[in-house]
């Protein structure tokens, strides 16, 4: 009797802004305590992972040149792990992941755990585990600080690492626009950065987190504006001196505030709605400060199959 070859399941999953990005002390595992709260942004990858003649990663579109497509790439690693975890092998069963990128690489908004979450979302319905989401959750928190909360979507806060989550109440939609740089950042570089610039001196650091939890629930984005902060700005800034620039040409275009995104250099701004955002991208696109330029809303749901017979 032919074996049953299952139809590819597609999933699609959102990147990060983190709104408040507090950090403390690095660990005895050498992670830094955090206290921070992330945003899903409509900027998204793509992951289909697919029974196939030859078992693997392709990766295509933004940045895809700059993506591992072997064992080291987050998305495989995802794969083994629960593969691992339910005593099967990937590469037996021809497992291939063809990931579509649109969040950048290496650019503070979680693209790798992005891919690795979805990963998890996809292969558990193509095997069609019956795990609960906080099993997936678990080996999330395995594979990287953010690949919990990508899966997870909407509006958090994180701590430990940043993979323990409380879901937080967010009223109303948020607009976005984000600059892309021309270059990653190794998020790694820009920890130990910050630890050096605090060994150095005393770089600014965010305030606390419940007015940035009150600006959310009322949902009003100039309360929210005036709240935006990350520790690792200064960091990024450090190493990358051009985000100078970049933040204060958001703002000339109109912008509510401008912030580095998670480790950057991506830089994401707030704007009063969606009709402001598309202005603020059109003009930013024109001052020559970044590569690209693109308009995203948030929260949006965490990583979700999407189409085919699979779909929910
Ligand atoms: O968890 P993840 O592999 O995404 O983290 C990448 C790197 O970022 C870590 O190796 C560490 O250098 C740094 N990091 C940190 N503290 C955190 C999260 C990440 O120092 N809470």
């Amino acid at each position: 009797m032919l074996a049953v070859v299952p139809p590819p399941v597609t999933v699609r999953v959102p990147s990060k802004v983190n709104l408040h990005l507090d950090v403390g002390d690095v660990r005895e595992d050498g992670y830094h305590e955090l206290t921070t709260v992330f945003q899903a942004l409509s900027l998204t990858d793509e992951v289909t992972v697919a029974v196939a003649d030859e078992p693997g990663v392709e990766v295509h579109g933004e940045g895809a040149t700059n993506v591992p497509a072997n064992a080291k790439n987050l998305a495989w690693r995802a794969i083994d792990e629960l593969a691992r975890h339910v005593g099967r092998d990937p590469v037996k069963a021809n497992i291939r992941v063809i990931i579509r990128k649109g969040i950048p690489v290496s650019g503070g908004m979680a693209g790798g755990s992005a891919d690795a979450a979805a990963a998890l979302v996809a292969l558990s319905a193509l095997w069609r585990l019956e795990l609960g989401r906080d099993d997936l959750a678990t080996i999330a928190g395995a594979i990287g600080s953010d690949v919990p909360f990508v899966l997870h979507g909407g509006t958090a806060l994180g701590t430990g690492r940043g993979e323990r989550l409380v879901p937080v109440l967010s009223r109303h939609t948020f607009h976005w626009v984000l600059a892309f740089d021309r270059r990653g950042l190794s998020t790694p570089r820009v920890f130990t950065e910050l630890d050096r610039l605090r060994a150095e001196g005393d770089p600014p650091r965010v305030g606390a987190v419940e007015p940035v939890l009150e600006a959310l629930a009322s949902g009003e984005p100039r309360q929210l504006a005036l709240l935006l902060g990350n520790d690792l700005q200064a960091a990024a800034v450090s190493l990358r001196p051009g985000l100078r620039r970049t933040l204060r040409a958001g703002v000339d275009a109109g912008a509510l505030a401008g912030t580095v995104s998670g480790s950057g250099p991506t830089c994401a701004f707030l704007c009063e709605d969606a009709d402001a955002a598309l202005r603020v991208a059109a003009e930013l696109s024109g001052a020559g400060v970044c590569r690209t330029v693109r308009v995203a809303h948030g929260p949006v749901p965490g990583a979700r199959v999407i189409g085919g017979d699979d779909a929910p």
